[in-house]
């Protein structure tokens, strides 16, 4: 071969390789209204920073007259680019190549930038669009899977790891994409089961479609699977840029800093009456976080999920910090299995990624009734309080009303290493709300009293005076300061200074045992 014919070997070859399973599958992509693996990879990256790896792979099967079916690159396209400017891996499945299943090399391919993430401390982002094992494999496609989990595991707290739902995701299809940090999905085209709606009918009788049993929104509000619903794919795509933008490359470095030009002293007097005079009457925690954190901009993770807990990633000062408020508008703001479980893995997830994590508290307690018991409110709950207990990077509490009982505890209290606990004045920390307390500790008094009624109401008055407050906590030193409440941002953002250096640890070993 001369130079010019091997130049021109090369070139078709990578032509054969953009083009996947051929013009036909991929218009049958674009028929179903998604995008292929590489207008996907386009549409993430800075645009011309992407770099394949292995688009000369192909499989080694051979049964199933699959010797005859090859593909350059085979199921998934690999390597690396940037977003914004920052270096990310990146994989993407390619569903017009035996729709996207999983065998030994779609895998090995995986596996190789994964290794490379690792040893050069940055992000994987996975764009999912699989059928699962690849079926003709057999056992060495479910090898092929455990291989990812395990590197999925071992990357777990040391590099960011994305996932976008981008198709249909089944079997081992979405167990690698479980063991990440974040799941993104589309609405109405992206689908994650175990098992599909075929399997479901045959083994349980249920008739369930694709969306109720494994849809974006059926992920995002009711099993939690899912961090964020998506449109489309561009807008998919593009949430996890920003997602990107506040979190650091790897564990050993800081976030990055965003300048902004809202003012670090910025004083907000709407805060000083959020709250309502009627302790029972819900507000929209929301608006205080809008209201202290840079521009007012921040992005919410697991929005539709828990909602009576928000986690969310902001900025105070340029630095990016991680949100956990209880929200009085839903639930009143109470604690319960979901959403100790949502708040447990988020303030994991900042601390393994050193952001400092700032709490809003207004919280009744947790939940009673048989179904939190059953379903084990306690192994639960132990969750998100083992995470704050364990979490050593900069914590700065804020409590904005109620803390009551155990509730005040996990919520980043000072006893677990809160760094800076401050409450505004409407603040009430006791054993557990006035009405309930009263009713406990003096049920014969008010049972005896000529007008029970007027009796407790005098009772409950008497205690929201002496306990409804934060000073009996602060006079303790369990609060560092009761604070103006339009004073929030910039005390919160001199704190986070004053906190910068911050050098904590944990006693050596292997690892703990959080209740699963
Ligand atoms: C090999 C597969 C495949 C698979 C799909 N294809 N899934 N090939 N192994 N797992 C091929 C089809 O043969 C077809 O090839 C092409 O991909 C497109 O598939 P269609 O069925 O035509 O597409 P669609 O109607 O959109 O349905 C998509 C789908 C469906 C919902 C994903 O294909 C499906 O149910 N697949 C099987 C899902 C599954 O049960 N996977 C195994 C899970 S077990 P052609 O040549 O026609 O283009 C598992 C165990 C791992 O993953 C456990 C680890 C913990």
């Amino acid at each position: 071969m001369s130079d010019s014919s091997k130049m021109d070997f090369l070139h078709e070859q990578r032509n054969k390789a953009q083009l996947g399973g051929g013009e036909q599958r991929i218009q049958a992509q674009h028929d179903r209204g998604r995008l292929t693996a590489r207008e996907r990879l386009d549409l993430l990256l800075d645009k011309g920073s992407f770099r394949e790896t292995d688009m000369f792979v192909t499989h080694r099967t051979t049964d199933f007259g699959l010797d005859k079916r090859k593909y350059l690159g085979d199921s998934v396209v690999t390597g690396w680019g940037t977003i914004d400017g920052r270096l990310v891996y990146v994989f993407s499945q390619d569903f017009t190549v035996f729709g996207g299943s999983l065998g030994e090399v779609h895998s090995a391919k995986i596996c190789k930038i994964m290794d490379m993430a690792m040893k050069n401390g940055a992000p994987v982002i996975g764009l999912n669009d699989s059928g699962g094992a690849r079926i003709q494999e057999g056992v060495v496609s479910l090898g092929a899977y455990a291989d990812i989990f395990l590197r999925n595991t071992l990357a777990s707290g040391v590099v960011p790891q994305i996932s976008a739902i981008m198709g249909p995701c089944a079997g081992g299809a979405v167990y690698s994409p479980a063991l990440t940090d974040f799941i993104f999905m589309v609405r109405n085209s992206s689908y994650m089961f175990v098992t599909g709606p075929d399997v479901v009918k045959t083994v349980t009788h249920e008739d369930v479609t694709f969306e109720e049993l494994g849809g974006a929104d059926t992920h995002a509000s009711t099993s939690g699977v899912c961090h964020y619903v998506a449109e489309n794919e561009a807008d998919c795509l593009y949430m996890i840029r920003v997602m990107l933008s506040y979190l650091p490359q790897n564990n050993m470095e800081d976030p990055p800093f965003v300048p902004t030009s809202d003012d670090r002293l910025r004083t907000e007097e709407a805060l000083d009456n959020i709250i309502p005079e009627d302790p029972s009457k819900p507000y929209d925690m929301s608006e205080v976080i809008k209201m202290v954190v840079d521009d007012g901009i921040f992005l919410e993770v697991h929005e539709n999920y828990a909602q009576n807990i928000v986690t969310c990633f902001g900025r105070l000062g340029g630095h990016s910090v991680g949100v956990i408020a209880n929200q009085p508008g839903v639930l009143a703001g109470v604690l319960d299995i979901n959403s100790s479980a949502k708040a447990g893995r988020f303030v994991r997830f900042c601390d393994s990624f050193n952001l400092p994590i700032i709490t809003f508290v207004d919280v009744p307690g947790f939940l009673p009734g048989t179904g939190q018991e059953h379903g084990g409110i306690i192994r639960h709950g132990a969750k998100l309080l083992y995470a704050y207990c364990e979490a050593t990077v900069p914590k700065i509490t804020v409590i904005t009303r109620k803390a009551y009982g155990g509730a005040y505890d996990v919520m980043s209290s000072k006893h677990i290493r809160g760094d800076l606990n401050f409450a505004w004045p409407s603040a009430e920390l006791a054993v557990m709300g006035p009405e309930g307390a009263v009713n406990i500790i003096f049920r014969k008094e008010i049972a005896e009293a000529k007008d029970p009624d007027k009796r407790r109401q005098e009772l409950v008055a008497e205690y929201r005076e002496k306990f409804a407050n934060p000073y009996i906590a602060a006079s303790r030193g369990y609060i560092d300061d009761v604070i103006e409440p339009r004073y929030t941002r910039p005390r919160l953002i001199n704190a986070l200074e004053m906190l910068s250096n911050k050098r904590d640890s944990n006693p050596p070993k292997k690892h703990g045992n959080i209740p699963l």
